[in-house]
């Protein structure tokens, strides 16, 4: 059914949310307080639906209702018809609160109000509302068009009428939804983080440097990306930054603890692709490291990062954030991991992998190995997480 549906703030998020709704055949409104940055994100519009003309994935005729569906604008009040507004703004408690408030002066009673945010609980941002029951939380992945996550979180305060209504429309949006528990890093930016935090302690203790993590992780583990190569696209002033608001959040549980090699990265303005160097360097005339390809420490690498990724998938099932269908099709779809974790934990064994982390917990006597309780049970009862 065709709705009219808001999108604030025309940045790198917005513009993409806005053109996945319009592609959906919905009536778009994309407002912004800056009108350079609408136009930025019109003109960005634009060439990606010709792009997707040639590519063959529209007629000329559907790109040109998709820019009708869309309308830009500096005013907030322009959003007093829809049935969805989605707020991508600056990642500030305080500037979202402003516009929570006045949006909800201008729009209906019925009218869902969701945030994009990455790292603010739905329950702070929500609680400038008189109605915080209409409210959530839709995060999407970056780039919006074609990362086909996005989670749903609805706060202690949202309806569940509302929550099961958001989900079957954003399903078809052509994506793929999962609900989650406001906890911090929702699903993926929690689940994840070994995966840059456990490649980054195995770079610091020695054992390996950054391309024969890189490889091992790729050439043994499958994924398409390694970790510094991937921490490096991000941007280590992003994942850095991900990572140590995930920390706090969790009252700084050592298993999300920082990284100093990455900080270092980040002070120098070592920042990835986007400054010319990261891990790696980018500028023109450089060459690639060669890495070590010794399979043994390969093999050992990616099986500390996985058991590691696994325990932590666990430990979102067993702390209800989400289900383990719901986990490992986030990471699947919203980090393009080869597998879901829990599946692969199946596969492998829940008692093959508690083994590894107790070796590791065991040796370390350090927390960031300790094994879930999940595992524990899977383990002892040598039953699977997907059923
Ligand atoms: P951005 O900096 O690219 O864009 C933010 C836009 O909001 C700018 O165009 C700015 O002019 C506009 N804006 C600022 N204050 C405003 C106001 N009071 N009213 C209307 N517009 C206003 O930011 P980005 O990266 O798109 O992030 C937006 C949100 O999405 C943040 O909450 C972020 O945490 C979240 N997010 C970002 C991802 C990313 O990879 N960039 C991924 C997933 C979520």
């Amino acid at each position: 059914m065709r709705e009219i549906i808001g999108v604030i703030g025309a940045g790198t998020m917005g513009a993409g949310i806005a053109q996945v709704a319009a592609q959906a055949g919905h009536q778009v409104v994309l407002s912004d307080t800056n009108p350079e940055q609408l136009l930025r994100a019109e003109q960005q519009i634009k060439n990606s639906i010709e792009k997707l003309i040639e590519k063959g994935k529209f007629t000329a005729e559907s790109g040109q209702q998709i820019l009708h569906n869309l309308q830009f604008s500096t005013q907030l009040s322009e959003h007093s018809q829809a049935s969805l507004v989605i707020e991508a703004i600056v990642e500030n408690l305080s500037i979202k609160h402003q516009v929570f408030q006045q949006l909800e002066q201008v729009v209906g009673p019925t009218c869902v109000l969701a945030s994009n945010t990455s790292s603010l609980s739905i329950a702070s941002i929500g609680a400038c509302l008189q109605d915080a029951s209409r409210f959530m939380g839709i995060h999407f992945f970056n780039p919006a068009t074609l990362m086909p996550l996005v989670e749903v979180i609805p706060g202690v305060a949202t309806s569940n009428e509302h929550t099961q209504r958001i989900e079957h429309l954003i399903t078809s949006w052509h994506k793929t939804v999962v609900v989650c528990k406001d906890t911090p890093g929702f699903i993926v930016n929690r689940v994840a983080r070994p995966f840059y935090g456990e490649a980054l302690r195995i770079y610091e203790e020695g054992l390996a440097d950054f391309a024969t993590i890189d490889w091992a992780i790729t050439t043994i583990g499958g994924f398409k990306m390694g970790p510094f190569t991937l921490m490096d696209y991000i941007g280590n002033d992003i994942n850095y930054t991900v990572t140590e608001t995930v920390f706090a959040a969790f009252y700084f549980d050592p298993r999300f603890k920082p990284s100093f090699t990455q900080k270092r990265h980040m002070e120098a303005g070592f920042l990835g692709r986007k400054s010319g160097r990261g891990f790696y360097d980018y500028k023109e005339g450089s060459t690639a490291p060669v890495p070590t390809e010794d399979h043994n420490l390969g093999r050992q690498i990616f099986e500390r990062i996985l058991v590691l990724l696994i325990n932590e998938a666990a430990d979102a099932v067993f702390m209800q954030v989400a289900s383990p269908e719901a986990v490992d099709l986030a990471m699947t779809k919203g980090v393009n991991y080869p597998k879901g974790l829990l599946a692969w934990a199946d596969e492998l064994g829940a008692s093959w992998v508690l083994e590894r982390l107790e070796t590791l917990f065991g040796e370390y006597g350090e927390d960031r190995y300790r094994p879930n309780p999940l595992l524990r049970r899977k383990a002892r009862e040598q039953s699977k997480f997907i059923l």
